[in-house]
């Protein structure tokens, strides 16, 4: 991958940078000298990172700020471009994790819901308010964390892979419209990775990567101006294999790893 570090300072505003992947990629931005706009509900911690991304040397302001709340988003990211250009929006905020484990056999549709309303809603409340501003700059980069689990529904948590393969599309169809106007779009489909949201999962996930790698690779794919990052490759590989594999083997087989699972 060829990768062009930018020369000028830029102005990076990312959802859920109070812990994980987002505090991950707040502190490698702040490495570079980049500005920052910082949004999450913990108001304790999302203020321990800026203060992490300040000894760095970056000047990096936050806001306390919900996804789900269309118009608290959209002033935050507005309010941010008027204080200066924004090159970059990272729509990272997201629930997952132990908490959008699907019960046996049923996944309420309140729990559907809520992680729909983070997740892929939040994804449009954080990714459109910009659009305008950058298509008339023809300029700027959208990056959308979605997820390995865009790539197969599983068991587990049928909604969580739903809402993450709703963004992967939206993103991808964005890029297409977008290009012509300079604007670019980035989805990035993590494997595990180590933060609290999969520490809270009963063990740890195969080739589990650290935030920091997460963030590094995520930085080069966004300087090399690439479409979509999907790591590791072996988790890659297998996911790819259930769409090339019979339905009814790999929908035998996955049910019957999940009901292993859960001790049936
Ligand atoms: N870790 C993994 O293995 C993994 C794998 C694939 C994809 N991902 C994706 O990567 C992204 C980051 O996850 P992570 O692993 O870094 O998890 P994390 O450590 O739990 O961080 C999640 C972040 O999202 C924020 N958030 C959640 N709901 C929000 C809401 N309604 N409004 C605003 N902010 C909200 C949290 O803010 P507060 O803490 O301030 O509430 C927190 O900063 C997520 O989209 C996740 O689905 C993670």
């Amino acid at each position: 991958m060829t990768t062009a570090k930018p020369s000028r300072q830029r102005h990076v505003a990312i959802t859920g940078a109070s812990s994980g992947i987002g505090a991950a990629l707040a502190r490698a931005h702040a490495a570079r000298g980049d500005r920052l706009s910082l949004a999450g509900r913990d108001p304790d911690r999302l203020q321990a990172v800026a203060d992490e991304c300040a000894a760095l040397g970056a000047r990096a302001d936050v806001t306390r700020c919900d996804v789900t709340d269309a118009d608290a988003t959209a002033a935050w990211l507005r309010a941010a471009d008027d204080a200066a250009p924004v090159d970059i929006v990272y729509a990272n905020a997201g629930i997952g994790g132990a908490g959008v484990i699907a019960p046996w056999t049923a996944e309420p549709g309140e729990l559907a819901r809520a992680i729909f309303a983070t997740n892929t809603v939040g994804v449009v409340n954080t990714l459109t308010p910009l659009i305008d501003r950058l298509v008339a700059r023809r300029a700027g980069h959208l990056v959308v964390i979605a997820s390995l689990a865009a790539l197969a529904g599983l068991p587990h948590s049928p909604a969580y892979c739903g809402s993450k393969a709703a963004i992967r599309i939206y993103a991808e169809g964005l890029r297409r419209l977008l290009r012509p106007a300079g604007v670019r779009v980035l989805t990035v489909n993590p494997g595990f990775v180590a933060t609290p949201m999969s520490a809270s999962l009963p063990r740890q996930g195969p080739f589990t990567w650290s935030a920091e790698r997460a963030a590094a690779t995520i930085l080069r794919a966004v300087d090399a101006g690439r479409a979509e990052l999907t790591f590791p490759w072996p988790l890659r590989l297998a996911l790819a294999a259930t769409r090339l594999l019979p339905t009814a083997w790999v929908d035998a087989a996955l049910a019957r790893a999940y009901a292993k699972d859960q001790g049936r």
